[in-house]
């Protein structure tokens, strides 16, 4: 499954970002650079820039950047896998999967042979169910009675799962094997066999394909109104309810000819929208939207429109989306957020009031601008100055999360706008520009507006020194994450009571630091591209991805960088340790800690005397 990171790192440097850009985008060089038109989104200027130094990308229209296997995936669309292999093809490498152990190796083939056989009995219980359909009048009758077309439910393969506790063993010759459990068609109770029972009873099914169109799991909604209304099947080898969309695959070609997706929250709402003309119609499965459900979306189409019932519980959904969001909110994309009345869902108001008024509504979607601002001012009294000030401290923990681009930088202007200040104003309370720092594109003679400007000095890789600048400490900590996770050696240069430091920092910070200690222990030094792999399902991995989309590419990390912040940190640590102890009155406590500042103002200086 995984690639072993040595050899990424090798195919990396055996690659030459400059000839495979190349052989896509026509390239000219300009100084130490070359630059061409961005193939990921249409511009007539260039703006597209790659780093032969550094083997990385950067578009400073769309705010796109990588490395070599970063390009080829976003250009090809490909997974990380496949397009390390195809890559290492190119460069006649063997991916190294025999460095796993004899054992290893064969779990991975019974993995992947069980991958296989999971989805045939998962097929097979599709088929069973949707013939049993067609026996079952209540079924049928249910179906009907809520306005679906059998064109509908044949599409989506709509099927019935029988009353009964064994209906399945009508089905499988072997109602005992294991493999039904572990598909999540039958559940075993506690003493074994004796008490294996069908999951799925009596209910509607909705078969859950993946992207390649095999049945992966089930939705099963009761007839009547018992509890619990859905049942889902568990999460399986081959089915994670955070990454699988409903409809994704009946909805290909409608996302091609509508050039959105509808994000709904139910299989139902997926289906009627599908009838009454919206195939471009998906759903979350129960769960909240995550960035790897969009990220996954995103393969098919650059346009996605969120639809949530009006009520109290569809706002909080979309404000979840909307963080989820943000950081896949490149310029060359677009997300919307519909809100429909609150007594309504997509499906009771298209059946209510129509596919022209459904279209309507999203005409009227909201652009995630506008919902970032509104979601920003929710609660804020704007008529006083506490309450704008309010509205700006909630904006800007949505707004960091933007990738750098023209978007970032117009929303910059509207909260200002919202909170009476000039922009210029926002941004310096925001920390954003050191006032009387030098900045690194006042030569540029080119119009566009530079790439990270109104990103904080840090960031946009304006000079800085260590004294005479107030970082705040968030800043601090998030550029010693962008650092560590974009400079594989990095951490590794660090000592143990600063990897202490870091992974004791407040959350997100600290157990993000905690994640990469763990990393790095189990696989050595990795490149980002791999990290952001192994990052899916964490936490904090919108968080993570948004800081690292947030570092233009020509920023220079020197090693000394880290290891300054790390300084500053801890010298911040005693600093305030020692007012508590004067506060306190507790003198010796006071005067120890003055010793360790001074120990820890020494070793700086000594560093600095090395030349860093
Ligand atoms: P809703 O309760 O909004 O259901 O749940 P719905 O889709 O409108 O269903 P109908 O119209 O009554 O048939 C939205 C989604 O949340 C998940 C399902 O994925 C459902 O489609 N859900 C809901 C569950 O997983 N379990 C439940 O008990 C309820
Ligand atoms: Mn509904």
């Amino acid at each position: 499954m995984s690639i072993a990171q040595h050899f990424i790192q090798e195919l990396l440097a055996r690659a030459d970002i400059v000839e495979i850009v190349g052989r896509y985008v026509q390239l000219k060089k300009t100084g130490a650079n070359f630059t061409g038109l961005c193939p990921f989104h249409a511009e007539k200027s260039p703006s597209f820039s790659v780093s032969p130094a550094k083997q990385f990308y950067h578009c400073f229209g769309c705010g796109k950047h990588g490395d070599a296997i970063d390009f080829l995936m976003e250009h090809a669309g490909g997974s990380f896998v496949e397009t390390v292999h195809d890559l290492a093809q190119q460069y006649g490498l063997q991916v190294p999967e025999d460095e796993r152990s004899p054992a290893e190796r064969e779990r991975a083939a019974q993995e992947s042979e069980k991958r296989v056989t999971l989805t045939d009995v998962l097929a097979r219980a599709a088929d069973a169910y949707r013939l049993r359909l067609k026996d079952s009048p209540r079924a049928i009758g249910y179906l009907k009675g809520r306005g679906l077309s059998g064109q509908a439910a044949r599409d989506f393969g709509l099927g019935y799962a029988p009353e009964g506790w064994r209906t399945l063993a009508g089905v499988f010759a072997d109602y005992a094997d294991p493999l039904l459990q572990e598909a999540g068609l039958v559940i075993a109770g506690e003493d074994g066999q004796d008490k294996r029972y069908d999951r799925f009873r009596d209910r509607i099914m909705f078969p859950i394909r993946s992207v390649k169109g095999e049945v992966i799991g089930f939705g099963g909604r009761v007839l009547g109104d018992e509890k619990p209304k859905y049942l889902n099947s568990p999460e399986t080898p081959v089915f994670h309810k955070g990454r699988e969309l409903y409809g994704l695959f009946e909805a290909r070609a409608a996302l091609r000819e509508h050039g959105y997706a509808l994000v709904t929250e139910g299989y139902m709402d997926v289906v009627a929208l599908a009838q009454l003309g919206f195939a471009n119609a998906v759903a979350t499965l129960g769960t909240a939207c995550t960035p790897e459900h969009l990220h996954k979306l995103f393969r098919f189409t650059a346009s996605v429109v969120f639809s949530f019932d009006g009520d109290a519980a569809g706002r909080r959904a979309a404000r979840k989306a909307l963080e989820a969001a943000l950081p896949l909110a490149t310029d060359v994309r677009s997300v919307k957020f519909l809100f429909l009345p609150p007594e309504h869902d997509p499906d009771s108001f298209i059946r209510a009031e129509g596919a022209e008024a459904f279209a309507e509504a999203v005409k009227a979607a909201v652009p995630l601008s506008r919902f970032l601002l509104d979601a920003a001012a929710e609660q804020c009294d704007l008529s006083t100055a506490e309450g704008r000030s309010h509205l700006a401290t909630n904006a800007r923990a949505l707004w960091q999360l933007l990738p750098a681009g023209a978007l970032a930088q117009q929303l910059l202007g509207e909260i200002a706008a919202q909170v009476q200040i000039g922009a210029h104003e926002l941004q310096q309370l925001w920390g954003l520009r050191q006032t009387g720092g030098a900045h690194r594109h006042e030569k540029k003679s080119d119009a566009r507006p530079p790439a990270g400007a109104g990103r904080p000095a840090w960031q946009t890789g304006a000079p800085r020194r260590a004294s005479g600048l107030r970082t705040p400490p968030a800043s601090r900590a998030s550029r010693a994450l962008q650092i560590v996770l974009t400079e594989p050696s990095a951490w590794d240069r660090l000592s143990d009571s600063d990897h202490v430091l870091l992974c004791d920092l407040p959350p997100p910070h600290g157990p993000l630091f905690a994640w990469l200690a763990g990393q790095a222990m189990d696989h050595g030094p990795q490149p980002w591209s791999a990290l952001r792999q192994a990052l899916r399902g964490h936490e904090y991995e919108a968080f993570a991805a948004g800081q690292v989309a947030s570092v233009p590419p020509d920023i220079v990390s020197e090693p000394a960088e880290l290891a300054g912040i790390v300084r500053t940190e801890r010298r911040e640590q005693i600093k305030r340790r020692m007012d508590a102890a004067l506060a306190a009155s507790e003198l010796p406590l006071y005067r120890s800690l003055l010793r360790e500042l001074a120990a820890a103002d020494e070793s700086s200086a000594a560093d600095s005397g090395n030349g860093g």
